[in-house]
């Protein structure tokens, strides 16, 4: 019996994972299977192929989806984000690394068994940046990827080595082996800034503030936001981060310079959000309550992002900029998502 061709998507009752889902299963040819810990919510449940409960970290669990399915593309989504982490190193480092290692070894595996190349889509964060003062991060323009790689989160740490281990797996695995191994990954990785959906709220993130301000206005509750009111870094919105995910997926692999790229949209303080959403939501109540931990961490991450890569290499080019990104986008889709 063959396998049926398909993507796999781990971390799927997660916030990229709900729009990834919609626009992935658009594709017959490709149906999509889910792995998470959580059940998948019922908007996008129908959707897919086949959702396995359970851990990236359960090796039984993956053996079985290998021998179910022949998989072609590993959008890697899974993680326990910067704030969660914090509170828990260890599991954070569990999941965000072994587990990675574990679906990259899945991943050669696979393409072993299939004699093709998988591609192992990986998004990686603006947390893999740690920048070491206030007055410093002022003085810098958009930052590339290169430079201060010096993370302060766990999550952070995760990350970087993330985009480093998909690197290993995609070039040198196993390069000193008597019989030449060859690699069958494709890794392609995105550093995300923060990111904003109208469908689904975050957890346990540390660029939270932003998406949760809008949420808790549209829902008229009051908000105490945990950043300054001039605290600065990139966001964009969740189609647009979808779009980059398919964009760099359907890149042809030689323009690809890098192993993983910036990827930005605008760049507003807390306070230029909290102007847009008092402007869709005169009534809402937003205070600040600084919490100096969760700002050391923003502090620690670059105002603006230089995409210049993505944007050459494989065209970049979010459609929301930070007006657009409220107006036609956030506000109207959570307001009916609200009064439903
Ligand atoms: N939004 C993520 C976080 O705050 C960054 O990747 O942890």
């Amino acid at each position: 019996m063959s396998r049926q061709p398909v993507v796999l998507i781990t971390g799927a009752s997660g916030e990229i994972g709900h729009t990834l889902i919609d626009r992935l299963s658009a594709n017959p040819d490709r149906p999509v299977v889910t792995l998470d810990l959580a059940p998948l919510a019922p908007a996008v449940s129908g959707k897919v192929r086949q959702h396995y409960v359970g851990s990236i970290l359960d090796q039984q669990l993956l053996d079985r989806i290998l021998a179910e399915f022949e998989i072609d593309h590993i959008y890697h989504l899974a993680a326990v984000l910067s704030t969660r982490g914090e509170f828990a190193p260890m599991t954070a480092h569990k999941v965000n690394v072994e587990g990675t290692l574990m679906m990259l070894e899945f991943a050669q595996r696979e393409g072993e068994s299939h004699g093709r190349s998988v591609m192992f889509i990986y998004p990686s964060s603006i947390a893999a940046y740690g920048i070491s003062s206030l007055d410093l991060k002022n003085s810098l323009g958009p930052v590339g990827e290169d430079s201060f790689n010096t993370p302060t989160t766990m999550y952070g740490c995760n990350k970087l080595y993330g985009e480093h281990l998909g690197s290993y797996y995609s070039k040198n695995y196993r390069q000193l082996s008597a019989d030449p191994v060859r690699t069958r990954v494709d890794f392609r990785g995105l550093r995300f800034p923060g990111l904003i959906s109208a469908l689904t709220t975050p957890s346990g993130g540390t660029s939270d503030y932003a998406p949760e301000m809008i949420h808790a206005a549209a829902q008229g509750k009051p908000y105490a936001c945990f950043v300054r009111p001039d605290t600065r870094i990139p966001f964009m919105a969740m189609p647009d981060a979808v779009d980059a995910i398919l964009k760099l997926a359907e890149a042809p692999r030689e323009r690809l310079t890098r192993g993983t790229y910036n990827i930005s949209a605008f760049s507003p303080t807390a306070d230029e959000i909290r102007q847009e959403v008092l402007r869709a939501f005169p009534k809402a109540e937003i205070t600040t309550q600084v919490d100096a931990k969760r700002q050391g961490i923003v502090d620690s991450w670059p105002a603006e992002a230089d995409d210049s890569a993505a944007r050459h290499d494989w065209g970049h080019a979010p459609k929301f900029g930070f007006e657009a990104a409220f107006r036609e986008y956030l506000i109207p889709t959570i307001r009916r998502r609200y009064s439903a």
